[in-house]
């Protein structure tokens, strides 16, 4: 009888066991560090809107996914690199983050890489758009977008709409320098002349020399990449200096026109077209009911092509989450990641299996006013472009 009863036990335990980790897991938080600059020039319009975006998809879609309550640890690196690592450091080994997940600026991202490589722990840049961000840890997933991704459609667009030449002008790192190169290529084979190039510091930028040695080369267009938040003080300069005026057109990938400052800027940009994936003004119904749901929360304000990326960082962690039935396990969640589609409100999105970057559709926009307001009016679609720009 004592045997039997021990056979028993011992089968149940047998029987048992898998489930055990699986049932304890569940129970367990988990965390989410949410790594941003919230203080110093880039907080309002990347830290700030990637976290809104963040946390209306965790509003919206409740905070339990597998039956695991999902806890975003926001961290403040005030856009500095060692910041970043140390917080990742401090996240993953003392507050025991399984995912990590922000990244406001190319150099915070690839200062923390190293970490997430060595504690195997998924990372997802949900801002940074330099192309070879991903090739720094095989945990790297992206939900924003690439610089390149984002300009070689207006370097296709632009020579083919009568502006046959440009003067480029780039924040001079990682993005800035992916998009002048991409466009001088594209623009070029496009039929396109450069008339010359400048690339301005990104700490403390002083704009105005720039912009002077663009209108002296009195090109067609003036090509712009700044960093989100810097859009409303190069275009300053340009309007001060004459260049609207002069009939220099401005283009360059969104960035210049970020909806967090873009009717602030007034009617010098009205008429600026630009190519990128995410307009508050696109029309669908998905981004109709996130701008609305978005301004609910937060007293009015606009979201950007930031607050999308941070939304769909949170979608790409809800989704991965629902298929490992909540383990966050870095090779596990890696391969589930890999070739995840979904509906955003800025259009159809992919995560590439190959590369672990985004595949989005891209849009051609114009700068109008729409009730009173300024938005970026998209009149053009060029599906499914690849992180390297091909389409
Ligand atoms: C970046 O640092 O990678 C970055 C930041 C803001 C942008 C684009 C790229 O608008």
């Amino acid at each position: 009888m004592a045997a039997r009863r021990c056979f028993m036990v011992l089968l149940a335990v047998l029987v048992l066991a898998p489930l055990l980790p699986t049932a304890s897991l569940a129970q367990q938080p988990l965390k989410v560090g949410v790594i941003l600059p919230m203080s110093g020039p880039f907080a309002s319009s990347i830290g700030q809107q990637v976290y809104l975006g963040a946390k209306l998809y965790v509003a919206q879609h409740g905070d339990v996914v597998s039956g695991r309550k999902i806890e975003l640890l926001l961290r403040d690196d005030a856009g500095v690199p060692e910041t970043s690592k140390r917080i990742a450091q401090e996240l993953v080994t003392n507050d025991h983050a399984e995912i990590l997940g922000g990244f406001g600026l190319t150099p915070l991202a690839f200062a923390v890489a190293p970490i997430a490589t060595a504690a195997k722990t998924p990372m997802i840049v949900m801002a940074a758009g330099t192309l070879v961000i991903p090739e720094k840890s095989p945990y790297i997933m992206r939900t924003s977008f690439t610089l390149p991704q984002q300009t070689a459609p207006i370097g296709v667009w632009a020579p083919k709409h009568g502006l046959k030449t440009s003067f480029t002008l780039v924040t001079d790192y990682g993005p800035g320098i992916d998009a002048e190169n991409t466009f001088l290529k594209v623009y070029k084979e496009n039929g396109g002349q450069i008339l010359g190039s400048v690339r301005i510091p990104l700490q403390n930028p002083d704009y105005a020399p720039f912009v002077q040695r663009a209108k002296e080369a009195k090109p067609e267009a003036l090509f712009i990449f700044v960093p989100a938040g810097e859009g409303a003080a190069v275009i300053k300069q340009c309007a001060e200096r004459g260049l609207v005026k002069a009939g220099i057109k401005i283009i360059g990938p969104g960035d210049v026109m970020d909806d967090d400052l873009l009717d602030g800027m007034g009617d010098p940009v009205l008429g600026t077209i630009t190519s990128h994936f995410y307009s508050a003004a696109h029309p669908s119904p998905e981004n109709t009911t996130y701008v609305t749901e978005f301004q609910k929360a937060n007293a009015g304000r606009r979201p950007n092509f930031m607050s999308v990326s941070g939304y769909d960082g949170m979608a790409l962690i809800y989704q991965v989450l629902a298929k490992t039935n909540g383990s966050a396990e870095g090779d596990k969640f890696l391969s589930n990641a890999k070739g995840l589609s979904w509906m955003s409100p800025r259009g159809k999105m992919s995560i590439d299996p190959q590369t672990r970057d985004v595949v989005q559709d891209v849009y051609i926009r114009e700068v109008k006013r729409v009730n009173g307001h300024l938005f970026n009016v998209e009149f053009d679609r060029i599906p499914a472009v690849q992180p390297d720009g091909r389409y």
